[in-house]
């Protein structure tokens, strides 16, 4: 063979090695996570947590849209373990959303390798552990998704940022919380609240520079109030969508949400407290950690800032005030409002009742009448591999109904390219937090009772709602949220209160078409864990 022939074939080789690669483009980050047990004291006695590399909490992803994270997560627990990555919208590959709908858990002394891109996404998300009740240990961390240097953000970009994993903490055990559950008992009030796993952590900055704070709420069930004292925020972006920059003293975050704030260090130099809360407790814990300014020589004082004294409807008017800014860029640089969600005829309307029935006599949680088990199967290998009985997919019906609640495998259907409506509908006298894995969705409106067709008129934001992946429901109150199911997959709908998705408040979206095509999903990953009665079959 001739050199230039030679030299030819190598051209046609590269080039076809480029484009079986995804994304070729852009760029691989590689990390190599090692998941064990390990012993700290947040709240001065020693316990059990769940640590990532040594850390708890675990180390921070910092990446940047688009990047390519190929991620090999080793368990060495003694239990089976697996991460989901909280609001990435894993865009064709519900494969790697790490949740037992999607994926088997990683057996213990065994690996499995993540790979997935946050596409088209920036902002503040976190990971945790979707096994068992894991997240109760730890394991948890920020997953902060930065904009691709030519394309500007709507703000001043701040001097720093600091992470803040703001949630409610048990001195109890894992196992013993999982236990409790299993018996039909419920989880009994948290011990305390931690800020970065710890109860006394410190944030350094320079006086008159501006920070980012990307909190986030990565505790078990417990709405949190987050505030600064001397110090307003400006809320910048709240789980990927840009906001109309109002400025805040303080900031309601529930279960499974995250809000990055901007902050001056615009006053004398001290240190300040920064406190965490609970919301809708008697009674509340506090948590408190320090702003310290770098010319500061004087320890916080004064009184600890107290949060607002008017709850549910303080809160839902605050929730109002979250909006869309049209005109500033996403990820890419189009205007984020350039999609009029507002002037689309859903296709189809599902109202979602959550309730907390007995059944065998033990405490479990069901939205419209079905408490969800897990299968030995993931439902998406299920699908993958046409293993039948595996889940069911009319037991959850669309709109609430009289009768008693029962267990399934409950998965609803739904066809690509549908845009939905979604009505949580809370009957219960307790906060609700629901996560929609794979999507972002607009909450158009939060209102008191019994949610009605008249409802959209008189109360839905229609122009500038934001989107984010995890919306709060008050007491005896509804949310409405519409979903441009844009995403092909097998996606968990779930509540954010981990003991009732635990126990029951769960399905699966299987957004589905009937044509297998690269172009709507991605094929299934050559190193997917098989289990259950996927086992043996070759993918
Ligand atoms: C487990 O890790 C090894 C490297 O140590 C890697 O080659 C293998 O692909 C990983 N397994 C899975 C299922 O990703
Ligand atoms: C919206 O974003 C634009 C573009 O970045 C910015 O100029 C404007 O100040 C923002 N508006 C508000 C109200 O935050
Ligand atoms: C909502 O408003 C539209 C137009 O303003 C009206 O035609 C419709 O009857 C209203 N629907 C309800 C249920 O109030």
């Amino acid at each position: 063979m001739g050199r230039a022939v030679l030299l030819h074939l190598t051209c046609v080789i590269l080039a076809f090695w480029s484009v079986s690669l995804v994304k070729a483009d852009d760029p691989y980050r590689y990390y190599t996570w090692t998941v064990t047990y390990g012993t700290i004291s947040p709240l001065g006695v020693p316990q059990q947590v769940i640590l990532i590399n040594g850390q708890f909490p675990g180390p921070t992803l910092d990446v940047v849209t688009n990047n390519n994270i190929i991620l090999n997560l080793f368990n060495k627990l003694d239990q089976p373990f697996l991460l989901t990555w909280n609001g990435i919208k894993q865009r064709k590959n519900s494969w790697q959303d790490g949740v037992l709908g999607t994926n088997c858990p990683i057996p213990p002394n065994s690996n499995f390798t993540y790979m997935f891109q946050p596409k088209d996404q920036i902002g503040t998300y976190t990971y945790f552990p979707s096994t068992l009740m894991h997240k109760a240990a730890g394991g948890f961390g920020g997953l902060n998704v930065y904009a691709r240097p030519r394309i500007p953000v709507p703000y001043p970009l701040p001097t720093g940022d600091f992470t803040l994993l703001i949630g409610d903490w048990y001195k109890t055990s894992h196992k013993a919380l999982q236990q409790s559950l299993d018996s039909g008992k419920t989880l009994p009030n948290p011990d305390a609240i931690l800020i970065n796993g710890h109860t006394k952590s410190s944030f350094n900055g320079d006086q008159g520079k501006t920070y980012m704070f990307r909190i986030s709420n990565v505790g078990l069930s417990t709405s949190l109030n987050i505030r600064i004292q001397g110090h307003t925020m400006k809320l910048v972006e709240v789980e990927g969508s840009h906001t109309i920059q109002n400025v805040y003293d303080s900031l309601d975050v529930h279960v499974g949400q995250s809000v990055s704030v901007l902050v001056t260090l615009d006053r004398p130099p001290k240190d300040y407290y920064i406190v965490a809360s609970t919301r809708f407790t008697k009674p509340v814990l506090t948590a408190t950690a320090v702003l310290h300014y770098t010319n500061s020589q004087t320890p916080v004082s004064g009184p600890v800032p107290a949060g607002p004294t008017d709850e549910i409807v303080w809160s839902m008017k605050q929730a109002r005030t979250y909006r869309w800014n049209l005109t500033a860029n996403a990820a890419r640089p189009n205007p984020q409002g350039s999609f009029h969600y507002g002037q689309i005829t859903p296709t189809r309307t599902i109202v979602l009742a959550n309730s907390a029935p007995l059944i065998n006599e033990k405490q479990r949680y069901a939205v419209n009448r079905v408490s969800y088990i897990n299968a030995d199967t993931p439902l998406k290998l299920a699908d993958y591999f046409n293993i039948p009985g595996v889940f069911s997919m009319n037991s959850i019906q669309g709109v609430p109904s009289d009768g008693p609640a029962f267990m399934a495998t409950s998965v609803m259907p739904a066809s690509l390219h549908d845009f939905i409506e979604v009505v949580f509908q809370n009957n219960e006298n307790t906060m609700q937090s629901w996560h929609l894995d794979g999507y972002d969705f607009w909450v158009v409106g939060y209102g008191f009772g019994q949610w009605t067709q008249a409802s959209r008129n008189s109360s839905y934001n229609l122009v500038d709602a934001l989107t984010r992946h995890t919306a709060q429901v008050y007491p005896n109150s509804w949310t409405a949220i519409l979903v441009s199911l844009d995403n092909q997959g097998m996606w968990n709908m779930r509540s954010a209160i981990w003991e009732r998705q635990y126990v029951g408040q769960q399905f699966y979206l299987r957004v589905y078409n009937p044509i297998r095509s690269l172009a709507n999903e991605y094929d299934i990953p050559a190193n997917v864990l098989l289990c259950g009665k996927a086992i043996g079959r070759h993918p």
